[in-house]
């Protein structure tokens, strides 16, 4: 039966062996998905190994998303730009492809839970800089954001997506953040503050436009203050548990040969 397994350095919280558990048990699938740690030292060494396993693929998370680009054959260029991957197919051939499923969740859970939502019709603003963020930018500016504010609390990682990913990318500074609110149509949260057990995003958002679509890449809790307080001043929420579950599905249809949906019973499965 076809394997599949998220790979990662600790490895114990991560939902996806639940969420691909629940649509393995929902199709009637022949398969398993596990949870796999792998401490850095030997990622190169049990990627090389897993398909003589019989793993067909594998999701990577932190720590890894990174160092795997360096041991892949391909990386699509999606991944190579965003700098991370986070789905693995091992190809019948003995290569491994490499591919970021990131953006597509996050476009997908957005576009799903506020239909109305029209990316060219003015700026978004992005907090946040890293691997997450950057996903989320190059899925922005591949639905055609016009412009794309960014604001990181350590500006260079900031400067560095700019230098990436191109001119329709404007720097705000941290300590001014609020500022890049102002007539943004789109607004994410791609920090972990907010984050259970961490703190929270304390952003003044007395320039955030009511009926401005605004999402967070947390869902620990799903209803983040800085959510509690856009849906307070008129704005459309979407919490960032879908982004997770929608990423998985172009993996889950690789390594198992079916197209599985995302509902409201898999998000009861996950939490
Ligand atoms: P991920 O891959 O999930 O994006 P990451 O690369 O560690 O993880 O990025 C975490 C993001 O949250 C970064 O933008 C980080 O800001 P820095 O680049 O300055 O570290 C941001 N972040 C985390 N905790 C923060 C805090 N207390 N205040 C401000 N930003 C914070």
């Amino acid at each position: 039966i076809p394997l599949s397994a998220v790979i990662g350095w600790p490895i114990a919280h991560s939902r996806s062996p639940a969420l691909h558990g629940h649509w393995l048990a929902r199709y009637g699938l022949p398969g398993a998905y596990v949870p796999v740690p792998v401490r850095p030292d030997d990622l190169a060494r049990v990627l090389k190994v897993m398909p003589k396993m019989g793993f067909v693929g594998a999701n990577v998370t932190i720590p890894h998303k990174e160092a795997v680009l360096k041991i892949a054959d391909i990386v699509t260029d999606r991944a190579s730009l965003i700098g991370a991957a986070n789905t693995l197919i091992f190809r019948e051939d003995g290569q491994i492809h490499a591919d970021n499923t990131d953006g597509y969740g996050f476009i997908t859970n957005l576009t799903q839970n506020a239909p109305d939502w029209q990316p060219a019709a003015g700026a978004a603003a992005v907090i946040g800089a890293g691997g997450a963020a950057r996903s989320v930018v190059a899925s922005l500016l591949e639905s055609g954001v016009p412009e794309l504010r960014i604001a990181n609390r350590t500006r260079i990682r900031a400067e560095q997506i700019k230098a990436d990913f191109g001119a329709k990318v404007v720097i705000y500074d941290w300590a001014q953040a609020g500022n890049m609110l102002e007539g943004a149509t789109t607004v994410v949260n791609a920090t972990s503050m907010g984050m259970l057990g961490h703190q929270p995003l304390k952003l003044p958002l007395d320039a955030l436009r009511p009926g401005a679509v605004v999402t967070d890449l947390v869902y620990t809790p799903l209803m983040t203050e800085f959510l509690t307080e856009a849906l307070r001043r008129g704005c459309k929420v979407v919490d960032g548990l879908g982004m997770l579950l929608h990423q998985a599905a172009p993996g889950f249809e690789r390594w198992f040969g079916h197209r599985p949906e995302v509902d409201a019973e898999l998000r009861q499965a996950v939490l």
